[in-house]
């Protein structure tokens, strides 16, 4: 089986940003070895902080970040870097190449339970025309996203990396403590008979949301003509992961549960990463009826609806956003 860097390297990556990614995967190897040790590793559980979005911190959570934040700073090639976890960017070195945003420990409320959790990180070229820690450095379209990638720490720790072209996954084989390349071209299956959605929101849907959910359940005997079943991990990374694997369509709709968050997933580090590697394997990622890639961010923080997956089943949903 291949292994990471010969297979950027024939991919063209230039030796400087493999470098790059293999920094961010040291400190994925060392969240994966903590995760792997449970409760013997005494990161379970929450500190008394929370985060900027108001969140409760996990210790694994804060750790994860500053293990990724040390080490990205200590990366002559990163210019800046923005955490889910951090109020403002860090300036890194100044006049690097990039600059790297990352979400250090996606579904945390999974951490407690040993079910599914992740990193997941993006790299953008670093803005000449604005100071080095300053917001604006990653107020750039997804589209600009140099690089994306997840890892997911689940019964196998794995890579899921786009650089521009196909979307690879790769395995940490514990026997030498190396990504090996397992799958090299992921490709979603267009139709799909499976949907990700958290239900409890139901009551806070808007119509469109809904309509399509209600003609999924009814299945065979709706407009849709099949019958659905449905699947919740609680961890972006996790479902992503699945419907990378084998299909599906996944969403985080916009609602009206809090006013002052019209949305759940985070841009920067969520539906943009996820959007590359999902449309690099042939899916589709809308945010409503935006493409997720098209979006101008103003805000470091900024949260969107995010509706990704088989392309074939993201056009029906789509259409029920235009009626
Ligand atoms: O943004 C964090 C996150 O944990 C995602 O990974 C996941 O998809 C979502 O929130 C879960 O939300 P809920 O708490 O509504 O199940």
């Amino acid at each position: 089986m291949k292994r990471l860097i010969p297979t950027l390297k024939a991919d063209g990556v230039s030796i400087e940003f493999i470098m790059l990614i293999r920094t961010i995967l040291a400190a994925s190897k060392e969240i994966a070895f903590r995760v792997s040790q449970g409760e013997l590793s005494g990161i379970l559980g929450s500190t008394l902080d929370e985060n900027i979005q108001g969140e409760t911190q996990k210790k694994l959570d804060v750790l994860s970040n500053q293990l990724i934040k040390d080490i990205l700073l200590g990366d002559d090639q990163v210019r800046a870097i923005a955490s889910e976890e951090e109020d403002d960017v860090v300036a890194g070195t100044p006049g690097a190449p990039y600059i790297v945003a990352f979400d250090p420990l996606d579904g945390s409320s999974n951490i407690d339970i040993n079910g599914q959790i992740g990193t997941i990180f993006t790299i953008l070229p670093a803005r000449d025309d604005v100071a080095d820690d300053s917001p604006l450095q990653f107020q750039q379209p997804g589209k600009n996203q140099v690089c994306a990638g997840y890892v997911l720490y689940g019964p196998a720790t794995m890579l899921v990396l786009t650089t521009g072209g196909p979307t690879r996954c790769y395995t940490l084989d514990l026997t030498h403590g190396g990504y090996l390349l397992t799958q090299p071209e992921m490709n979603v299956p267009q139709d799909t008979q499976e949907f990700a959605i958290n239900m409890a929101n139901s009551r806070f849907w808007f119509d469109e949301t809904t309509r399509y959910v209600n003609d999924l359940i009814l299945g065979e005997e709706g407009p849709l003509g099949k019958r659905y079943n449905m699947r919740w991990n609680a961890a972006m990374v996790g479902d992503i992961h699945r419907v990378l694997t084998r299909g599906g369509i996944f969403m985080y709709p916009g609602d009206s549960r809090d006013p002052k968050k019209p949305a759940k997933l985070r841009l920067l580090y969520e539906a943009n990463p996820m959007a590359m590697l999902l449309e690099n394997a042939g899916a589709k990622a809308y945010a409503g009826k935006q493409r997720i890639l098209d979006i101008q961010p103003d805000d470091l923080h900024q949260r969107v609806p995010v509706l990704m997956g088989s392309a074939n089943e993201v056009d029906v949903c789509l259409s029920y956003y235009s009626e």
